[in-house]
């Protein structure tokens, strides 16, 4: 957020510095005293319902409606776990509402929450993060597990300082403009133990996209995939023409949830999304004697999210690579990282994700069982891993060989959703980030794409393209 440049400080100490550090001295107490919103601060009848903004914001509206922030309290795999959670809470005298400040965060300032079975609900509460939520948001004490000051009523706050509305008061907020405004609630630690348990704003914050100044809003609230293009338009139907208008898509990589609850343009997205963080360089050779150790190399580098991959619910989350390795006439010599019958992935294959320990160091996805991390091996912003994998040509194989290697994302294993749901209940989808050789149509993505490019030509000489 704003910071106070050392270059504008009063150089010498003299009366007007003195008032001026105690006034400051004034305000940041004033500000630690800032209570975020609390259960029972405001009842849901102090909120619009979304529909109300969308007679002049239609745009916005149609942007947001499917978004997993639209779906942030109905989210059946999100719902779930909450279940499970709220035994653990009854049991364990954890807070009830934990969860839901950032997936029904009227519910919880309301004190529709608990009960967790969302039977208390008003219709406002279950659009999850919603328009008349987000934009009554006065001011944060810091960054995770949702510190937001609310002040709900006539007064919408956003990034312009000129915007003028015939039906509610408007008021321009640099927070707005700023990824601390998304590290809100995109940044989680254990209630307890405090533990990390998410940090996308944590993440973004050590890359060089916030050292550049491309904030989350940069990437995901504009229509250019993974990077940020003008939206010249109206941001109210009855509003002046703007040079760029924020849309409000919200989309990230999942197309598991937004598939299955009927948000197909969500879901399309997501995958395009996907399809634009990460890029493969092969080094393998393409001919090989019998019984030689035959050595592939691939990279895999993180060039379009401004964050690691994968980021978020990372307990959930799977990333892996699937190699296969076929001689001429097609017959295969080597494929590791395949899906067995049940969905599980290959077990020798390198699985990118944060696995959590319990207190007893056994694995758990129960993410308030968590007590440290037992692994991580995810890619940061603009960071490369390069897998070894090696097999012995077999006698009866014939040159040349070929290489080929495709990066697939999950939102969660097939084996949890199973357990869950039942099996039989959900497939999850398996989508392809990227491939080796590299398919035709996506050879042309312009902006990071390009990035992509530089990385493979200075490269060239040990990771080189192999021609269909
Ligand atoms: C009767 C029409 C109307 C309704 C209903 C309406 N707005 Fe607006 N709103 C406007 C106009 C007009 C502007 C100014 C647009 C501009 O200047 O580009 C605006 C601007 C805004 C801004 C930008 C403020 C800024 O300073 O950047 C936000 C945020 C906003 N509205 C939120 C909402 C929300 C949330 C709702 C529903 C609770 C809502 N509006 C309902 C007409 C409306
Ligand atoms: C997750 C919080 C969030 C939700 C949900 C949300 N907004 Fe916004 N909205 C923002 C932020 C943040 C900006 C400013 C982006 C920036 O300046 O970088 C914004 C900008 C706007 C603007 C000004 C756009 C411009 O560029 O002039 C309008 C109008 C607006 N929102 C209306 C809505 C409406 C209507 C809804 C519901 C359909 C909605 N918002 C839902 C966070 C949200
Ligand atoms: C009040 C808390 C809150 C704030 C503030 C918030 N988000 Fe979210 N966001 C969520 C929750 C909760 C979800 C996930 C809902 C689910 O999966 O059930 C989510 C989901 C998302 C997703 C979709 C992730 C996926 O897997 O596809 C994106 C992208 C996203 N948020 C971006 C943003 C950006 C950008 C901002 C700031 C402008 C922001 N969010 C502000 C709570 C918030
Ligand atoms: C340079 C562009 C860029 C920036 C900046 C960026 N993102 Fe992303 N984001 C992406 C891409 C591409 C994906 C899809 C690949 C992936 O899952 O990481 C994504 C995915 C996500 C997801 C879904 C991850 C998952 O696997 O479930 C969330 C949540 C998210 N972003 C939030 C944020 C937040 C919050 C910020 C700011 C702190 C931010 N992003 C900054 C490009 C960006
Ligand atoms: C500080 C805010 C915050 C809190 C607290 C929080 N979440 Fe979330 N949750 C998010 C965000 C943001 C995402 C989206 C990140 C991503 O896409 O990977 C998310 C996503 C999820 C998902 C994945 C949903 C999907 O559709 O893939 C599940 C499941 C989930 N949360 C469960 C929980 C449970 C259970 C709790 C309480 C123990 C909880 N969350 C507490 C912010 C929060």
């Amino acid at each position: 957020m704003n910071k106070i440049t050392g270059g504008k400080a009063v150089k010498s100490p003299g009366l007007l510095s003195l008032i001026i550090t105690i006034l400051f001295a004034g305000l940041i107490i004033f500000a630690g005293a800032a209570e975020p919103s609390g259960p029972g601060d405001f009842t849901s009848n102090q909120f619009s319902k979304s529909g109300i903004c969308s007679n002049c914001h239609g745009s916005s509206f149609g942007e947001w409606a499917g978004s997993m922030h639209s779906l942030a309290d109905s989210d059946f795999f999100y719902n779930a776990m909450l279940q499970e959670y709220g035994v653990a809470a009854e049991a364990q005298g954890l807070s009830p509402e934990f969860c839901s400040r950032c997936h029904t965060p009227i519910g919880v300032v309301s004190s529709e929450i608990p009960p967790l079975d969302g039977s208390h609900l008003s219709e406002v509460s279950k659009e999850g993060v919603q328009c008349d939520f987000c934009h009554v948001v006065a001011e944060s004490e810091g960054i995770g597990n949702a510190p937001y000051i609310l002040e709900p009523g006539s007064v919408k706050w956003g990034n312009r300082e000129d915007a003028e509305s015939p039906s509610h008061e408007t008021e321009g907020h640099e927070f707005y403009d700023d990824s601390a405004y998304c590290g809100m609630c995109h940044n989680i630690y254990h209630p307890v133990n405090n533990l990390t348990l998410a940090a996308t704003y944590t993440e973004w914050e050590e890359s060089p996209y916030a050292e550049n100044g491309v904030n989350c809003q940069a990437c995901h609230m504009t229509p250019g995939i993974v990077k940020f293009e003008k939206n010249p338009g109206k941001a109210a139907s009855s509003g002046p023409k703007r040079e760029h208008v924020y849309t409000h898509h919200f989309v990230g990589a999942n197309a598991f949830v937004t598939g299955e609850m009927g948000e197909g343009r969500h879901e399309k997205r997501a995958i395009e999304y996907l399809q634009n963080a990460a890029k493969l360089e092969v080094n393998a050779s393409d001919s090989a004697e019998p019984d030689e150790n035959v050595e592939v190399e691939v990279k895999i580098t993180n060039v379009g999210a401004g964050h690691k991959i994968p980021t978020g619910v990372t307990e959930e989350r799977e990333m892996w690579l699937e190699l296969t390795v076929s001689d001429s006439e097609g017959k295969e010599l080597y494929h590791s990282g395949a899906l067995d019958s049940k969905g599980g992935i290959d077990p020798e294959a390198t699985v990118y994700h944060t696995v959590f320990a319990d207190t007893d160091g056994k694995p758990t996805v129960k993410v308030w069982e968590a007590a440290s991390i037992f692994s991580d091996n995810r890619i940061g912003p603009k960071e490369s891993v390069i897998e070894k994998h090696s097999f012995i040509m077999p006698e009866n194989a014939s040159n040349p060989i070929s290489t080929k290697a495709v990066l697939h994302y999950r939102s969660a294993s097939q084996v949890h959703i199973d357990e869950l749901f039942g099996e039989g209940t959900y497939d999850v989808p398996v989508i392809d980030m990227a491939t080796y050789p590299e398919e035709e149509e996506k050879s042309s993505t312009p902006g990071f794409g390009m990035l992509g490019a530089v990385v493979a030509l200075s490269l060239g000489s040990v990771f080189r393209r192999i021609k269909k």
